[in-house]
């Protein structure tokens, strides 16, 4: 990548596990403030009524972590309304004011880590170490869109004309953006589409998942710390019908959304449904991702690298693997570390430094892959099942050997592998049934033949291709993420061409 795509920037720096000392102060630090937090919508004018629901912790269904009260059809006319007016005075602010408040974020996130650290654990079962991941990507998500706002934004470019014209190319702001996310990076994915809207000079309304609205809530706050004013960036909590009401809005004027290929399919219906401006959508959906092994890959390597691919985070990633697909000859000698290695997990507590998965989000996904569970038992081959704490909501790894591809037709979010043989000669079929999903999201290729990489890699448009690696975890600025099909529109978050789907071109021609 050219230098200037990438620019000064330094992304932030991560943890130290085994470090005594360190480890001892964060589980200090985390342990402090385990206060329950009210959330409610944050919209100037609004009303502060209505019922509150708890929050619940995924991993200990004794435990309640808060409460939230969500949003009314009221507060959400209200809160367009009073975004259309801080919309008129973000927008015109230089971008230099834009992108320190997000730099400023950064330091308030870094300076809180602890607390958004304890949070993740408490209200979306992260284990300590995606949990320190995801503070990490938001951080860099809002340092590298204020770099790039910068780069992009900062000055009208002069374009070349005739003696006696001055044309100027410049961006502004669209309007009033939703931004709509998933409970599984409530904190990464929330700030990293909120960032990108706030530095292109829109207004916001933020809409968390239902699922994980505390943590949002306390990010806009910080947000709003920041620098943010409070009519510019507003908090709409609450579930399907909060989203569908936002995305139908006459005033609205972009959509961002992160979640299910099915949610984004509703959300491009409700935009051509309704009146008024045409409405760009910019969405990040879900994954059928697979990994291609051949004869000639590394065991130990492959095995490291599906368990942490298909099991960390519980499997609740969007790039996680879902479909092994291993080369006939080492199959069998490959799922067998698969399975060892997968039963070494230590299944329990997130805020535990030495939990490597946490707990599904919540009882209906769980029951929904249990339910699959049982689909599979009746025609294909459930050859492990990992063993479950019996509190909260978890669902330990599963291996399931499918006897062709297409029997796995969608995505399982959560830690079910897959896994499909294939012979010697036989890949072009296997290229031929990935591209057959329609998804495009993550792909994974292990072995030692540069033609079978060459090969695999040109073959497909999948968004995010991994070698001889593991295929999750990409870093704001060095792999920018996202996919094309029924995995999204194709933009890529933390890439150089992201911030520009969230602003306006003009062009000002003036007659010297
Ligand atoms: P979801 O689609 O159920 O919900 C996502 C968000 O959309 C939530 O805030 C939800 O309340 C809202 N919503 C639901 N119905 C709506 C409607 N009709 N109109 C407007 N908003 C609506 O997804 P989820 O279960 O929260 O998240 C898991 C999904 O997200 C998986 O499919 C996963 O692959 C995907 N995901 C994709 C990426 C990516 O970058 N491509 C990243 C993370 C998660
Ligand atoms: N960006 C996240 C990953 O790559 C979803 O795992």
């Amino acid at each position: 990548m050219p230098a200037e795509l990438y620019g000064k920037r330094r992304n932030s720096a991560g943890f130290e596990f085994g470090h005594r000392q360190s480890l001892e102060t964060l589980m200090a630090g985390i342990g402090k403030d385990a206060s329950a937090i009210q959330a409610k919508p944050l919209i100037p004018g609004g009303n502060a009524s209505g019922s509150e629901t708890p929050v619940i912790s995924p991993a200990d269904h004794r435990k309640v972590v808060g409460s939230v009260r969500n949003a009314t059809a009221a507060d959400i006319d209200q809160a367009f309304a009073a975004a259309a007016k801080g919309f008129k005075a973000w927008s015109r602010r230089p971008v230099e004011d834009r992108a320190a408040c997000l730099e400023r974020m950064s330091d308030l996130m870094e300076a809180n880590r602890d607390r958004l650290l304890a949070l993740l654990a408490a209200e979306a079962g992260k284990t300590l170490d995606d949990g320190i991941a995801e503070i990490r990507e938001a951080v860099d998500f809002c340092r590298y869109y204020a770099s790039e706002a910068r780069r992009l934004f900062a000055s009208p470019v002069k374009m070349p004309g005739p003696t006696g014209e001055d044309n100027r190319y410049l961006w502004r702001g669209r309007g009033v953006f939703a931004c709509i996310s998933p409970w599984n990076f409530p904190l990464a994915i929330f700030l990293g589409q909120i960032s990108a809207a706030l530095v292109a000079g829109n207004a916001v309304l933020a809409k968390p998942a239902p699922q994980t609205p505390l943590i949002a809530y306390e990010a806009v706050k910080l947000f709003h710390q920041a620098g943010v004013p409070e009519d510019v960036l507003l908090f709409v909590p609450g579930g399907p019908d909060v989203g569908a009401a936002l995305t139908a809005h006459s005033a609205l004027a972009g959509v961002a959304f992160t979640g299910s290929t099915r949610t984004a399919w509703a959300i491009n219906r409700a935009l051509a449904a309704k009146d008024g401006p045409i409405v760009p959508l910019i969405a990040e959906t879900g994954g059928l991702n697979a990994m291609v092994v051949d004869a000639t890959a590394l065991a130990e390597q492959v095995a490291d690298d599906v368990v942490m691919s298909a099991f960390r985070s519980a499997g609740q990633r969007c790039s996680a693997l879902r479909l092994l697909m291993l080369q006939e000859d080492v199959a069998e000698h490959m799922t067998k570390m698969i399975e060892g290695a997968a039963r070494e997990l230590k299944l329990g507590d997130p805020s535990m430094a030495d939990t490597d998965v946490g707990p599904i989000i919540d009882e209906k996904q769980k029951a929904m892959l249990e339910a699959h569970i049982g689909d599979m038992e009746k025609t294909q081959k459930v050859r492990y099942a990992g063993k479950a704490p019996n509190s909260g909501s978890f669902f330990a790894p599963h291996i399931v050997e499918l006897d062709k591809p297409a029997a796995l037709t969608k995505e399982v979010f959560g830690p079910v592998l897959h896994v499909v043989k294939w012979k010697a000669k036989e890949l072009p079929q296997v290229l031929a049934d990935i591209a057959a999903s329609g998804y495009g999201l993550t792909l994974g290729v292990h072995s030692r033949i540069e033609t079978t990489i060459k090969t695999v890699t040109e073959a497909l448009d999948t968004g995010n291709v991994y070698v001889n690696r593991n295929m999750i975890g990409a870093v704001v600025g060095t792999q920018p993420f996202g996919g094309s099909g029924l995995s999204g529109t194709g933009f890529k978050a933390g890439g150089p061409a992201y911030l520009q789907r969230f602003a306006l071109e003009q062009v000002i021609s003036v007659n010297t």
